[in-house]
């Protein structure tokens, strides 16, 4: 499936950059193939342009905010935050200015990063209501590119079955390698999992799940929200939860931004932000070294070798038919890669 080539994946929100990252300057960034440039304004509202002077095409990322406004770092002219021309330094004060446009992009401020639809976006960003909520931190743990493609990353967040094998070396259990069954619900906006399993509980996760039993279970109510974004909450018997928000953002059909946003309902004394940051990062860079080995063309054959599926392949075989729903919906076939 080459994410690029069907319009449809357009219609959606993808986290990008932190609205952190933009307070010294504007930053490029691709999506779906799409060179955009963020900025913040004179009023710190977020804005995205296409990252393309239309004077000479030089990157409006090398350039630089001047009152609001988006500077081209070649020759100096200024666009404004809808991308219109504004200022042409070199022409007199009573020149008129040609109507100059760069194409502008919609964004939202959400999580602590700027949210970029390319079109009329189909559904809202994911909702997580612990935002802000008292006795709830939000930690920003993860930001990277991955060389893989979405829909293998989503498929991966939900199938059970990799757990004992590619995470034995942190919560996995060699020892178990049959899945628990996941309860799925399917929703409009993607589907709920719901399942419990036996985890690995090393020393270094103690302070993670609260326990010090060599062993823990994690109930799991995992949301995948179309396309390509989910949310994990994970509720340990101590009754700490780690709630995870996923964003696997199409960069091209090859790659990936992996935006990983933590939840916690504990505080900095019990457990500590970077506590929580090394022992996510480990799974995730098991994760990541297996990912980074498959094909980045995430076709799930249904028709052929039924046999050959696991029952916790379900989750990314719905995912797979629902992205092919969504693209007939919108008068599109498939492009194979
Ligand atoms: Fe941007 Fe010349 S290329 S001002
Ligand atoms: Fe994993």
């Amino acid at each position: 499936m080459l994410v690029t080539k069907q319009n449809v994946f357009r219609k959606f929100w993808y986290a990008t950059v932190s609205v952190e990252s933009l307070k010294d300057g504007p930053k490029p960034f691709v999506l779906l193939n799409e060179k955009l440039v963020l900025f913040l304004d004179a009023d710190g509202k977020t804005g995205c342009l296409e990252d393309r002077c239309c004077h000479r095409t030089a990157k409006l990322s090398k350039g630089w905010m001047k009152n609001g406004n988006l500077v081209c770092g070649y020759h100096g002219w200024e666009y404004d935050r809808d991308g219109k021309l504004v200022t042409i330094p070199q022409f007199p004060a009573d020149q008129a200015l040609p109507d100059c446009k760069v194409k502008n992009y919609r964004t939202a401020e959400r999580y602590g990063y700027v949210w970029v639809a390319l079109e009329e976006p189909l559904q809202p960003i994911p909702e997580f209501e612990e935002e802000g909520m008292p006795g709830w931190r939000r930690i920003h743990q993860f930001y990277d590119i991955w060389q893989t493609s979405s829909l293998r990353l989503m498929e991966n967040s939900f199938d059970n079955s990799h757990f004992a094998f590619v995470h034995k070396g942190t919560f996995g259990d060699i020892n178990q390698p049959k899945p628990e069954k996941y309860e799925i619900t399917e929703k409009d906006w993607g589907f709920e999992a719901e399942t419990i399993v036996t985890v690995v509980n090393p020393p270094n996760a103690e302070r993670i799940t609260g326990t010090r039993d060599p062993y823990t279970k994690r109930h799991m109510r995992n949301r995948w929200f179309v396309p390509f974004s989910r949310r994990l909450d994970m509720e340990y018997p101590s009754g700490l939860r780690h709630i995870i928000m996923n964003c696997a953002t199409p960069i091209d059909d090859k790659s990936i931004q992996v935006v990983q946003i933590l939840f916690r309902n504990d505080d900095e004394a019990s457990c500590s932000t970077q506590e929580l940051i090394d022992w996510d990062a480990a799974i995730l860079v098991e994760d990541r070294e297996i990912l980074e080995s498959t094909s980045p063309d995430a076709i799930v054959d249904m028709s052929r070798r039924l046999e050959m599926h696991m029952p916790s392949d379900r989750p990314g075989m719905i995912m797979r038919r629902r992205l092919l729903d969504l693209m007939k919906q919108h008068g599109e076939e498939e492009i194979p890669a």
